[in-house]
């Protein structure tokens, strides 16, 4: 179903970005990715590659509107059209207020809200061109929950979740499926920089995030996943 369609992912040179090339990969999609990190984003390219995929690294600053516009440019150029956007790209900033400083606010705001907006937005130029499209956010359980420490981390991911609404209400009836996904904690190096105390082996690996993210991309025509909540069982209903 995924076979030959062509995907952009954001923050493909980690974590869950890189689990979820790898899982396209072997369903045959033809994939664009970007990240800033052109070594380790070159070395998924080859993964998928070695898997019998086609796929191109972008080196891409996802807060740079010209190097977003880059981006797509370079895929409609290797690829002819653009069927999915994955948006992974993201930081996280999990501190107490007193301690959260105002580089913390903006660095989330730029990456996971103005980011996730720019990338879609010339995606979706580029879709409706086409005739639609998917675009699969993993907003995380932050989006629509909070937790202590996560000022600055939701404020970015609720606004992401309502530029991604409004966009849905912006392309209705266009072919464009927006897809919301509510994933809890995911063990992955996103955790590395972050100084709380967490349980990474309880946590849902990236291979399980990937296939919600599958599963979004494989909605049957005329039908799209908006909203998923995915949690380890440890965590269920908060
Ligand atoms: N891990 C979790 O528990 C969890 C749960 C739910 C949702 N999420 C969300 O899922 C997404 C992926 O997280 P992850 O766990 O895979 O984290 P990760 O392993 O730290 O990966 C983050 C990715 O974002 C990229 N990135 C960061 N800033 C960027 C920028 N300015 N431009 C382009 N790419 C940028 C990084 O690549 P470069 O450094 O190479 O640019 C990296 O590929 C994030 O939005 C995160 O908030 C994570």
């Amino acid at each position: 179903m995924l076979k030959d369609k062509v995907i952009i992912i954001t923050g493909a040179s980690s974590g869950i970005g890189r689990a979820t090339a790898l899982a396209l990969a072997k369903l045959g999609a033809k994939l664009g990715l970007a990240a800033r990190n052109y070594a380790a984003l070159s070395a998924v390219a080859d993964q998928a590659r070695q898997l019998g995929a086609q796929a191109i690294a972008v080196p891409t600053d996802v807060t740079q509107k010209d190097q977003v516009a880059d981006l797509v440019s370079e895929v409609l150029a290797t690829f002819g059209r653009i069927d999915g956007l994955v948006n992974c790209a993201g930081v996280g900033v999990i501190r107490p207020i007193e301690q959260l400083t105002e580089e913390d606010i903006d660095r989330t705001y730029a990456v996971n809200t103005k980011g996730v907006i720019l990338v879609s937005q010339a995606v979706g130029a580029a879709m409706l061109k086409t005739g639609g499209g998917r675009i699969v956010t993993p907003v995380g359980t932050m989006g629509r929950y909070v937790m202590r420490g996560s000022v600055a981390y939701s404020a970015s991911k609720w606004g992401a979740v309502g530029a991604l609404k409004a966009m849905a209400t912006e392309w209705q009836r266009s072919g464009i499926g927006i897809s919301l996904l509510y994933l809890g904690g995911v063990n992955s190096p996103f955790w590395d920089a972050i100084e709380m105390k967490v349980q990474r082996d309880k946590m849902l690996s990236v291979e399980d995030a990937a296939q919600a993210i599958v599963s979004a991309l494989q909605a049957p025509a005329g039908s799209v996943l908006n909203e998923l909540v995915l949690q380890p069982d440890s965590h269920q209903f908060i």
